[in-house]
């Protein structure tokens, strides 16, 4: 799994059409007694805290296309948001395009938009499931997310972006009528993921070389091959298996730290003192699904996501040198 840099692009262009991500309650405390498709797209904007640091030097253009609560989603407002992205993609400063959109048929938009553009520039549907009124709405970061996408170049086609996942035009479903995360892409999965204002894309395509020494393995006889052991980070993590692993001639460890990367403070001391004593040190998290955001701990993270065991094969493969 791979992270890219933000590419330059001169313009993004967010069409409104409605929603709940615009739509207002009388009370902050109600998600579903709400008027959706009230407020235009500048004001939505205008909601989202930290936008200009996500867009790089890219400008927002606004451009409200329609004003629907999207279960009246008919074929005119296609033809008209249809016409409207193709007016814009031809842009040569354009990058590409935001739609906010209703939940309901968001899918369907997706698709048809997605067999009439023909784009290679993103085209990114995002949404809300709480109205903008609500205390902690969900829309800002769901459209800060769709800018993030918009701006990474692997981002093509038509995608929805909702609740940090990204999802093709193909597989997405709305597949529940009130969790934040209310859409799934089935057995495909989704496309990628947002996560601190970075893509992180399922399939990058192809896995980068990150062991210019991996083809000694095929010559060294796996008896000298560098002892690298796992460890768990876990309640009452005891420091004594570092010194005993070290004293016994360990290499490199990996640790399965506890979520995003945080490890007993008792095995973190001992770590660095393996550390100092030439040991290298690898960090995973013990979390099934996703992977380390950012620098959790002063441990370096292990490549590319990688579970505790992988890691293991790939820092064993690093010090054969
Ligand atoms: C709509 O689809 O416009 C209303 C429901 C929603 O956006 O969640």
């Amino acid at each position: 799994m791979q992270v890219f840099e933000a590419k330059k692009i001169g313009k993004i262009v967010v069409l409104g059409t409605g929603g709940t991500i615009a739509g207002t309650a009388a009370s902050a405390s109600d998600h579903t007694g709400y008027t959706a498709g009230q407020l235009g797209v500048q004001h939505l904007l205008d909601a989202v805290p930290g936008l200009n640091d996500t867009l790089q030097g890219a400008t927002l253009v606004g451009e409200q296309v329609a004003q629907l609560d999207s279960k009246d989603m008919d074929h005119a407002t296609w033809q008209t948001l249809a016409q409207r992205c193709i007016h814009w993609l031809a842009q040569p400063d354009v990058g590409g395009l935001v739609i906010t959109h209703g939940t309901d048929t968001l899918e369907e938009t997706a698709w048809f938009l997605q067999q009439v553009l023909h784009s290679t520039k993103p085209v990114v549907l995002t949404c809300a499931m709480r109205p903008a009124t609500a205390l902690a709405p969900d829309g800002p970061q769901n459209l800060l997310d769709a800018m993030a996408v918009v701006l990474d170049p692997m981002a093509r086609d038509v995608l929805v972006v909702c609740a940090g996942r990204i999802h093709s035009a193909r597989d997405v479903e709305k597949i529940h009528p009130y969790r934040l995360d209310a859409f799934n892409s089935g057995e495909a999965g989704p496309r990628g993921w947002i996560e601190q204002g970075r893509v992180r894309w399922a399939d990058p395509g192809s896995w980068p070389v990150v062991h210019v020494h991996a083809r000694q393995a095929l010559a060294l006889p796996p008896a000298d091959w560098p002892w690298v052991a796992v460890l768990h980070s876990h309640a009452g993590a005891d420091a004594r298996q570092v010194h005993a692993l070290v004293a016994a001639g360990v290499k490199g460890l990996v640790v399965a730290g506890t979520g995003n990367g945080t490890v007993h403070q008792d095995l973190l001391n001992a770590l660095a003192q393996a550390q100092a004593q030439g040991v290298a040190l690898r960090l995973t998290t013990r979390c099934e699904e996703g992977q380390i955001v950012g620098q959790a701990a002063a441990l370096q993270t292990a490549p590319l996501g990688l579970n505790v065991y992988k890691a293991r094969i790939s820092l064993m493969l690093d010090l054969m040198k």
